[in-house]
């Protein structure tokens, strides 16, 4: 089926599109990875993507096209990425389970450990299970600005990363960090000053710096220049470090949406309530979690306007609610609600709850034809446990 007429309209519903489903929306991905592949090749740095934020495997190929790469954060998504993206993963695990270690050496291209007892009992058993592997650590650069707890991986308690390191210990040639969470270049910059800093006397010693993920280079108000910059003063001041940025949410940033159908509306005494065909907690988890407030086509986050709902999701969880939205029209059984920016951090995040219908997941092709990727079925429920 043809899409390519509906693309321009903003307004629209995806009529051909069954509800519910995540709708990934290909030349938009086209558009942000040539974005990132001339960072790379201006800066001069590899970027990977981060499988964290974004696993969805059909996409690989394209993703590959214009990146390094990609890294994982269990044996999983290195299997994953082996598999799909043809390419040996970089992984960070916070803590390895030593039954998994040769499985992982066979689909790794480098670890990044935790700590120092991660490395003291890892590191030779990786090596001798895969001799070219590359070894890091990862720190804690000692700076971060980010204002929700949940999403500060650099905080003065964090758990990930070390906090002080004096000496390298053998076979290690590189230091990770993770301090950004959809954060600037700005900020970039001020973290990089406090890990130089920390890590000053060790930068030598060193073949690779991974700056970890959180660069939002892909929205709109980010100072692309700026970042180059940045890249090529670091390049400077140590010329015989290789730079790796890894990427998630910039990757797919703004490149899709999640349609919704309206099941019912109900009114309760304080509010008018859509029911709808998603759930909050299932489907759109940081949506309650951060909590944050998704933008709707054809509606404003608030109660200022005559056509104000609740969303109520599908699971029976009584907080399964988001809202109030202000329509721009009165709202009716049948209608279709485009939830815009549901790709990163959604469907890796998805589960089952309840039994409530998984959405689908397709594309909106290159061409403009639709494609479903997958649909779930009473299967897909029932083999979750057992
Ligand atoms: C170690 C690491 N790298 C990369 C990322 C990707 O971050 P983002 O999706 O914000 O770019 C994350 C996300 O939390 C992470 O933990």
């Amino acid at each position: 089926m043809n899409l390519s007429g509906m693309k321009e309209k903003q307004d629209n519903s995806y009529p051909n599109i069954d509800s519910p489903a995540f709708v990934l929306e290909e030349r938009k991905l086209i558009r942000n990875l040539q974005l990132l592949e001339h960072v790379r090749r201006t800066a001069g740095v590899e970027i990977i993507l981060a499988l964290k934020a974004v696993a969805l495997w059909p996409v690989f190929p394209r993703i590959r096209q214009y990146l390094d790469g990609a890294t994982a954060s269990s044996l999983n998504e290195s299997l994953l990425i082996h598999e799909h993206m043809g390419d040996l993963a970089h992984v960070y695990i916070p803590a390895i389970k030593a039954r998994e270690s040769e499985h992982l050496a066979h689909h790794a291209k480098s670890i990044i450990f935790n700590s120092l007892g991660e490395y003291d009992r890892h590191f030779l058993p990786f090596r001798q299970f895969n001799p070219s592997l590359k070894f890091g650590l990862r720190v804690n650069p000692g700076y971060s600005e980010i204002s929700t707890p949940l999403y500060d991986p650099a905080g003065p308690g964090s758990r990930l990363g070390i906090h002080h390191l004096d000496t390298l210990p053998d076979g290690i040639s590189g230091l990770h960090f993770h301090a950004l969470c959809e954060n600037n270049s700005y900020t970039l910059e001020r973290v990089l000053q406090s890990f130089e800093s920390r890590f000053e006397k060790l930068l030598p010693h060193l073949e690779w710096v991974n700056f970890g993920g959180g660069h939002l280079m892909t929205e709109k108000s980010y100072d692309i220049p700026h970042l180059i910059q940045l890249l090529q003063q670091f390049k400077s001041r140590h010329p015989h470090l290789k730079v790796i940025m890894e990427p998630g949410s910039a990757v797919v940033w703004q490149t899709g949406f999640l349609k919704a159908t309206v099941l019912d509306v109900i009114t309760t005494p304080a509010r008018k309530f859509l029911m709808l065909d998603i759930s909050f907690t299932a489907h759109t988890p940081d949506c309650l979690e951060m909590p944050y407030n998704p933008v709707i086509r054809g509606a404003q986050y608030g109660d200022n306007g005559p056509n104000v709902y609740m969303l109520g999701g599908s699971s029976c969880l009584a907080g399964d609610q988001l809202g109030p939205y202000s329509f721009d029209q009165e709202m009716k059984v049948g209608d279709a609600l485009i939830l815009e920016d549901m790709i990163h951090y959604t469907m890796v995040k998805t589960t089952m709850f309840n039994g409530v219908q998984h959405p689908d997941i397709g594309m909106i092709q290159e061409d403009g034809t639709y494609k479903l990727l997958r649909n779930f079925t009473f299967e897909d429920y029932k083999h979750r446990m057992g």
